[in-house]
C-alpha cells in the first residue's frame, strides 16, 4: 500500500504511528465542521451524551463545554483513538464528567435508553450497515432523544468520492440515504441541513 493510501486509510480505524498522527490531525482539522454541526443543536439541554466514533476526543470536550452540566461517554473501536481521546479529556475524566470506552457502534454494550443526545462526526462513512448501526443508536437513546450526524461529504462531492475510492470500506452517503436509514431504524422527525458553500451536511433525528 502506498504511503498516501495508508495514511488516509487511518481515518477508518486509526492504528500505530500513522494512526496517532491522523487522530491528532483530525482533532484540529474537523473542528470547524464539528462546531458548524453542533450549532444545529438549539433547543435541547442534554444531561447524558454519547459521542460515537469519537476519534481524538475533541468533540467530546466541545460538547461538555456547550453543555456544562452534561456527562459525555465517548466511544471508538480504535485503541489509538481511545487513548488519545482519554488523554485530551483527562481532566473531565478525573472530575467524573467524561468516560472514554472502546466499543463498536454496530454492537453497542451501553445501557439502553440512557442518553439524551448521540453524536456522530465524520464517522458514519465507516459504519458497517447504516440501518443496523442506527438501530443500535436508537437502542441507547431515551425516548425523545436526539441523534446528530455531521459529515463533510454530502455523498456527491468530488473530494468525498475520491476518498471513497481510496479508502476500503468507506461510503459517502447522501442525505436521502441517511434519512431513509434513520426512518428504517425507527427515528422520527428527521431534519437535515446543507452548508451554503461547502458539501457539509447535518442530519438531526428524534427517537
Ligand atoms: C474520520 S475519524 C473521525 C473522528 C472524530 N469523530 C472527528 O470528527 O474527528 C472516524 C472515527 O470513527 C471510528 N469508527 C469507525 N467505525 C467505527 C465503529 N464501527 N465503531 C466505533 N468507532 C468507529 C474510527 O476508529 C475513527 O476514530
Amino acid at each position: 500500500m502506498g504511503l498516501f493510501k495508508n495514511y488516509v486509510s487511518q481515518t477508518r480505524k486509526p492504528e500505530g504511528f500513522l494512526g496517532k498522527m491522523m487522530v491528532n490531525g483530525m482533532n484540529g482539522g474537523h473542528a470547524k465542521l464539528a462546531d458548524w454541526g453542533m450549532s444545529h443543536l438549539k433547543t435541547i439541554a442534554p444531561q447524558e451524551i454519547v459521542e460515537l466514533g469519537c476519534g481524538g476526543g475533541r468533540n467530546a470536550s466541545a460538547l461538555m463545554e456547550k453543555y456544562p452540566s452534561s456527562k459525555v461517554t465517548a466511544i471508538d473501536y480504535s485503541d489509538v483513538s481511545v487513548r488519545i481521546a482519554a488523554d485530551v479529556n483527562a481532566e473531565a475524566i478525573r472530575e467524573g464528567r467524561c468516560t472514554v470506552q472502546q466499543g463498536d457502534v454496530s454492537a453497542l454494550t451501553l445501557p439502553e435508553g440512557k442518553y439524551d443526545l448521540a453524536t456522530a462526526f465524520e464517522t458514519i462513512y465507516f459504519w458497517p450497515g447504516l440501518e443496523k448501526c442506527f438501530g443500535q443508536v436508537a437502542k441507547v437513546l431515551k425516548p425523545g432523544g436526539v441523534f446528530l450526524i455531521v459529515n463533510e461529504s454530502d455523498g456527491t462531492d468530488k473530494t468525498g468520492l475520491k476518498f471513497e475510492n481510496i479508502i476500503e470500506g468507506m461510503k459517502c452517503h447522501t442525505v436521502e440515504e441517511i434519512e431513509s436509514a434513520l426512518k428504517q431504524a425507527g427515528f422520527s422527525k428527521v431534519k437535515s441541513d446543507h452548508h451554503k458553500s461547502k458539501p457539509w451536511i447535518t442530519v438531526l433525528a428524534k427517537k
